[in-house]
């Protein structure tokens, strides 16, 4: 199977939809980013429904849209999940709430706040979750951690329970752009230094709610961990396509996966 360009699937159902942004080299006004960053967002198609995991970087919306379109009808999006408030992953929230006039903004209570306060979400349209809530897409369950402080007060994470996957948006994330996706692809221990460098950069403030997600994530167990920057921790193999000549040799050709 092909994959439409530009994205890539993490799982069956799952696609990376998000933006690599080669050329910004500055975050915040003042960390330095020499390896650029990516705006990682996923969306997962179950039988029934449609939920998209984080957006992007204001500038990069109709990129965003393109992509999702690959895979399904954003018109069609039932669930539209903000795991952080801040403008590079959720900016493009009002307007997927548009295209998507069904749709339902998923967050924390915390996170229903900022998103009345900083993108003037009507209250009627935001699904408050917390860790006992669970959302069924159709053979793909949604559920949420509560991880204040990573790195705002209203963050949540997102874990896919039948596909083992973590969605912890700025938590475990690298300021890399890269062609690869994956860590190991990437280089395992560059990946490592990347992300050491990302926390240091912007998490340590916040060490000790950080260890409190760390406890709750162990719980679960993922396979994979799918931040909304940089690359993805796990393995390759969870996502490579069987396809006429193999998946291995498809890897190699990377022909559907480059920017
Ligand atoms: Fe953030
Ligand atoms: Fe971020």
């Amino acid at each position: 199977m092909a994959m439409p360009s530009g994205t890539i699937s993490i799982a069956p159902g799952v696609f990376w939809v998000g933006i690599k942004h080669h050329n910004r080299r500055l975050f915040d006004g003042l960390i330095p980013l020499p390896h650029g960053t990516s705006y990682n967002a996923y969306l997962v198609v179950g039988k029934e429904k449609t939920a998209l995991i984080d957006t992007v970087n204001p500038g990069f919306e109709q990129e965003l849209l393109d992509k999702i379109s690959a895979h399904a009808d954003p018109a069609k999006i039932d669930y539209i999940i903000m795991n952080h408030a801040e403008p590079d992953h959720a900016n493009a929230t009002k307007l997927m709430l548009t295209v998507a006039k069904n749709a339902k903004l998923v967050a924390g209570a915390k996170g229903k706040e900022a998103a009345m306060m900083y993108f003037d979400i009507d209250p009627e349209r935001i699904l408050v979750v917390d860790e006992t809530t669970r959302i069924d897409l159709g053979g793909k369950t949604l559920r949420f951690v509560d991880a204040p402080w990573l790195h705002w007060p209203e963050t949540i994470f997102t874990y896919l329970e039948e596909d083992k996957i973590l969605f912890p948006c700025d938590f475990f994330g690298s300021h890399v752009a890269a062609g690869a996706f994956y860590a190991e692809e990437y280089g395992n221990e560059l990946a490592v230094d990347m992300a050491k460098l990302y926390f240091a950069e912007i998490m340590m403030p916040f060490r000790k709610p950080g260890q409190n997600a760390l406890e709750k994530v162990k719980k679960l167990g993922p396979k994979i961990i799918a931040p909304s920057h940089g690359v993805i921790w796990g393995t390759r193999r969870s996502y490579l396509m069987p396809t006429p000549t193999g998946p291995r040799r498809r890897w190699r050709g990377r022909s559907w996966w480059r920017m």
